[in-house]
């Protein structure tokens, strides 16, 4: 199928190389000619793994192509919508100038039948407005449908949930864009990959209801961890225990420092904002705690930091290993791990920051942290280490060879994935998140 991808951010790109790998012909449409102009030559703008080999070899064969004119999508039997849904900067609300401008753009050039399909996080309801709009403004009138597929992929793993999604939602009005969709996932399909089919509606609902049940998961352990600071309990012990439950699950309850990126935060208060809007305020009132759980846990790294760095920051150098929002992602949008390097830096410290692969990124919107090119530089001389990002490079330290190059041995893990054992018997003093 002819398969147009509107959007080539961090969803977009992943899926134009996914529907190339999955036989279609794509075409990428994106307004930033620099991001345009870096696909084409098969890089990505970004780091995602396996992202730049599907590029280039896609790219080579011609099954995919990017372009910055909306024009140059108009022959495609599918339009995907990839951009971005950022939290509004006057509230908590998404911003849906990004999806209006691109059903703007794409609308003139829908002149024959298409289905046009929603995949970027919208508070609900959004989709039937652009039905509506799209059947006044393109030329094709009723036959440009409009469709909803949410997509649920995990930055670091993007390209194996985009060919092998765990289960794929089709928001839809008719039977027609049912099958349309059917023929653009048949080999998910074909291989088991479970479907539900909905209105539109529920479509958007799914989305944001799992991104708002994930966020509860791990800001409910977080509180269980604040508890356990208190008592002297073990968070991993109980996250454990009743991970063992199947009705409970072990994943997403890894306490630390909390959630960031560019999903879970602005979509719980997006869809805070939205009940509001739609008069449900009160059945979302929990996602504001969800939210302010999350948000204690910065604080809380800074606090115990201060607290080993001998009761004040001013002076004292601090090193912070990871800057991304979490590990295999160089995306620092909304990072916890810069959040809390920039408040040590406000209270005094000296901050410097290493990052395997999202350095450049933060030292775009934190400029004034000292960037080191490795943990060790980073760590040297420092006061207090905190671990904030778990990379598997950090697991791999060895405190004994750590401890020649820092001047005081105090280390935080927010990440509660360091070996505590290792790091005492090496003498440092371990301190961590929810856990003696
Ligand atoms: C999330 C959803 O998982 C994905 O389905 C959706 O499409 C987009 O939003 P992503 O933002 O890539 O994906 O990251 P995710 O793996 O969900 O992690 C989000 C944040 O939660 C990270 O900061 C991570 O460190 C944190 N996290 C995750 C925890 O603090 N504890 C956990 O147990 C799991």
């Amino acid at each position: 199928m002819r398969v147009s991808v509107i959007g080539t951010g961090y969803l977009g790109a992943v899926h134009a190389v996914g529907m190339a790998e999955l036989g279609h012909s794509v075409i990428g449409i994106d307004v930033d000619p620099t991001k345009v102009d870096t696909l084409a030559t098969g890089r990505a703008p970004f780091f995602e793994p396996d992202l730049d080999d599907l590029l280039a070899k896609h790219g080579e064969s011609g099954a995919v192509r990017f372009s910055d004119a909306f024009g140059d999508a108009a022959g495609a039997d599918v339009h995907f919508l990839c951009v971005g849904t950022p939290q509004r900067r006057d509230g908590l609300a998404a911003d849906l100038s990004y999806v209006d401008a691109a059903v703007d753009a794409l609308a003139p050039h829908l002149d024959r039948p298409c289905l046009v399909v929603g995949k970027s996080t919208v508070p609900v309801g959004t989709a039937r407005r652009l039905a509506a709009q799209l059947a006044r403004t393109a030329p094709a009138g009723t036959a440009a449908e409009l469709a909803w597929n949410p997509e649920f992929l995990r930055e670091g793993h993007a390209i194996a949930d985009t060919l092998t999604p765990d289960r794929l939602v089709f928001g839809v009005d008719s039977d027609h864009a049912e099958s349309v969709l059917r023929e653009v996932y048949a080999s998910a399909l074909d291989g088991g990959t479970p479907l539900v089919v909905t209105d539109l509606p529920t479509a958007e609902l799914v989305k944001v209801s799992a991104n708002a049940f994930l966020a509860t998961k791990i800001s409910f352990i977080n509180a269980i961890a604040e508890i356990c600071e208190t008592t002297g309990a073990d968070v991993v012990k109980v996250a454990d225990a009743i991970g063992h439950d199947p009705r409970i699950g072990r994943s997403f309850l890894d306490a630390g420092l909390g959630f960031g990126g560019g999903c879970l935060p602005k979509d719980i208060r997006a869809f805070i904002a939205r009940a509001g809007e739609i008069g449900a305020g009160q059945s979302l009132l929990f996602l504001h705690e969800v939210d302010a759980i999350n948000l204690r846990r910065r604080e809380r790294v800074a606090e115990i930091a201060a607290e080993l760095a001998g009761g004040t920051l001013i002076g004292r150098k601090v090193a912070v290993l990871g800057a991304a929002f979490k590990p295999h992602s160089d995306d620092v949008r909304d990072s916890p791990a810069l959040n809390v390097a920039g408040r040590l830096q406000l209270q005094g410290a000296h901050v410097a920051v290493y990052d395997p692969r999202a350095t450049d990124n933060a030292r775009r919107i934190f400029p004034t942290l000292e960037y080191a090119p490795s943990a060790y530089e980073a760590c040297r001389g420092a006061h207090v280490v905190l671990h904030l990002t778990e990379w598997p490079e950090f697991g791999e330290i060895d405190p004994s060879e750590l401890a020649t190059v820092v001047d005081q041995r105090n280390v935080v893990d927010g990440r509660n994935c360091l070996d505590a054992d290792a790091w005492r018997a090496a003498g440092w003093t371990y301190r961590s998140l929810g856990r003696p």
